[in-house]
């Protein structure tokens, strides 16, 4: 008892959410939908009445009150569609301002959730069930609300009519009813759980099917025949899940087909005693064909009420995936009241004593100690794995250290503004994004306010040797990128680099972190590059990361990383005479070049 009484509370509670969630999405419409259905809700009772005064007005032969009767039907009849026709205008209007507004919480939610959450397979299998279930959840929710409420209200209005034939009419119907609404609720359970337990499953055919349909796998899937294997891999998910929704739909035929019995043997049990207490001359002819009527509306509004309630509990026991998803909340934030970083003072990138695991105990980086001032110029090296590209996340802020800490101007970042703070730091990752948007976008995301500084962005776009291809495409600076949209040009490897390092030439940050900037560059271009940011980064910071010693030997001081330490640092000159790791790297590459 106390566990039912638990679960209608919570079934409440997530009812009274749902319908936060509907007003908040807009309230004039949600408003308008919830008064037009309430009124169409309650019109046909009164159609019933109407009908017993004339069958009664017929068999006392008054022309004249059947006639008044007859219009007083068509108002109540023209009145009635009047308000269904508004009510279904509500509903196409509120579903899509529902849709909208839920998933653009979950879109900014997600964007603001931490890096981590997304390298955590249960937090895919959350973000599935939401995103697969979003489209129509919040709006079935609101539409079974919204039914419920007037079904109620249609069934307390027939009750008054059903008194006339027993005071026990409608309450032996709403008893004879129960068997119907248990299973319900049972089923909508069974469902909730066999798809709730699928989302890793899901999740897997979701691959499947980018890999066969998408451009970045259209060639490999060819290359090495994964068709088949893939396929495979479809059906056999696939067929479970038919498995388990016919064992399901057996059920549902079954149990149905012995409650519509039910259903029928307590409609003609309860009309033949309207029947005999007719012939009895205690109900007129008018009464009989108004109860009648009333019984087996009753019975559907019953039906209609019991079926949107357990729909409504297995629609909550989804949308509860979406309300816990939207309590999410990331671990790096700004702080309440950030400080400030005085802009006019050159900027310092201290690491003091950093260690940095991406899971407990297993340590990518270890005691750091690093100091990045001076509009220096930087280069970062190591073996693949050795933690380069991690430093540089924790350097944004991506992820937080887990001993130590990283300074700015002697402030600890984790004091500043998230937003101020990357706006100090630009560059190119080492699996940067390719838009497949215009090249203005491209490259204005790497100042994205000053996206209209067209010629800002053409400079960008000649430091980074970008500018000769994007003068030969038609619609220069506004074309396309990429494949996927119409008139979208596709570029080479090192084209799409270049672009990516035109958006950090674009940006005005104090401090500029390349991750393997010119991998896909031509020596040519390459040299270009580097020549110009140099000159380029003449009063910034430059931070490099590059397998490839002819560039890193340029710079001012070289920081060797091993197995997450710093092993070694100087200048080129000083590196080489420590005849060290450096060294070994060095003439191992150049090795080949002589
Ligand atoms: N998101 C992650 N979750 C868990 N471990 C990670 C993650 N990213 C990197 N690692 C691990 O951290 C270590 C350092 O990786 P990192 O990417 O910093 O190396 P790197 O020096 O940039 O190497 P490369 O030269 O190959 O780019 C590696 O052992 C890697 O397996
Ligand atoms: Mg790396």
């Amino acid at each position: 008892m106390h566990k039912t009484f638990s679960e209608i509370k919570t079934q409440a509670v997530l009812g009274l959410k749902v319908l936060k969630l509907v007003f908040e999405s807009s309230p004039r419409w949600a408003s308008f939908y919830f008064g037009t259905t309430l009124i169409s809700s309650v019109v046909p009772t009164f159609g019933f009445y109407l009908g017993k005064l004339t069958i009664d007005a017929i068999l006392a032969r008054d022309i004249n009150l059947v006639l008044i009767l007859a219009l007083i039907g068509l108002g109540i009849n023209t009145l009635s569609s009047a308000f269904n026709n508004l009510a279904s205008y509500g509903y196409n209007i509120m579903k899509d301002l529902l849709n909208r507004y839920s998933t653009e919480k979950i879109l900014v939610k997600s964007a603001e959730l931490d890096l981590s959450y997304f390298e955590n397979p249960k937090f895919h299998d959350q973000l599935e069930k939401v995103q697969r279930e979003i489209s129509y959840r919040p709006q079935q929710a609101m539409d079974l609300v919204v039914e419920g409420i007037s079904s109620v209200a249609g069934a307390i209005s027939l009750s008054f009519l059903l008194f006339n034939l027993s005071v026990w009419a409608p309450f032996i119907l709403v008893a004879l009813s129960v068997p119907r609404f248990v299973f319900r609720l049972k089923y909508a359970y069974w469902t909730f759980s066999i798809t709730d337990n699928r989302s890793p499953f899901n999740r897997k055919i979701g691959q499947i099917i980018y890999l066969l349909t998408h451009k970045d796998s259209a060639a490999e899937v060819k290359i090495f025949n994964i068709k088949k294997f893939a396929l495979g891999i479809f059906n056999k998910l696939n067929d479970r899940f038919i498995f388990e929704n016919k064992t399901l739909a057996k059920k549902l035929t079954i149990y149905s087909s012995f409650l519509d019995l039910l259903g029928n043997l307590s409609y003609y049990g309860l009309s033949l005693f309207a029947a005999f207490q007719t012939i009895a001359g205690r109900l007129t002819l008018g009464d009989l064909t108004m109860t009648t009527g009333a019984i087996r509306q009753y019975q559907s509004v019953l039906q209609g009420i019991f079926t949107y309630m357990a729909r409504f509990y297995e629609n909550n026991l989804f949308l509860q995936h979406y309300f816990s998803f939207m309590e999410l909340k990331p671990t790096i934030e700004s702080p309440a009241s950030p400080i400030k970083i005085n802009s006019e003072e050159p900027l310092t990138i201290e690491f003091k004593n950093v260690s940095f695991g991406y899971e407990p105990g297993k340590l990518v980086l270890k005691g750091i100690n690093l100091k990045i001032s001076d509009a220096k110029n930087f280069a970062l090296v190591g073996e693949n794995g050795a933690g380069k590209t991690t430093l540089v996340k924790l350097m944004l802020r991506l992820y937080d250290v887990t001993a130590g800490e990283i300074l700015i101007n002697d402030i600890n970042i984790r004091n500043l503004d998230l937003v101020a703070l990357r706006r100090l730091v630009s560059g190119i990752a080492q699996n940067y994004m390719r838009y497949e948007m215009t090249v203005r976008e491209n490259i204005g995301f790497g100042d994205i306010d000053n996206m209209s500084d067209t010629k800002g962005i053409k400079d960008a776009a000649k430091l980074a040797g970008a500018d000769e291809f994007i003068e030969g495409f038609k619609d220069k600076y506004d074309t396309m990128l990429g494949k996927y949209f119409e008139k979208g040009e596709e570029l080479s490897g090192g084209q799409w680099q270049k672009i990516a390092l035109a958006r950090a030439f674009f940006s005005n940050a104090p401090v500029l972190i390349m991750d393997e900037p010119t991998a896909s560059l031509d020596p040519k271009s390459e040299f270009e590059v580097f020549k110009n940011l140099v000159t380029h980064t003449k009063n910034k910071s430059l931070i490099l990361i590059s397998h490839r010693f002819s560039t890193v030997r340029l710079a001012d001081e070289i920081i060797v990383l091993h197995k997450g330490e710093i092993v070694e640092q100087g200048t080129h000159e000083s590196l080489i005479k420590q005849n060290g790791r450096y060294a070994n790297l060095y003439n191992l590459q150049a090795k080949w070049y002589k």
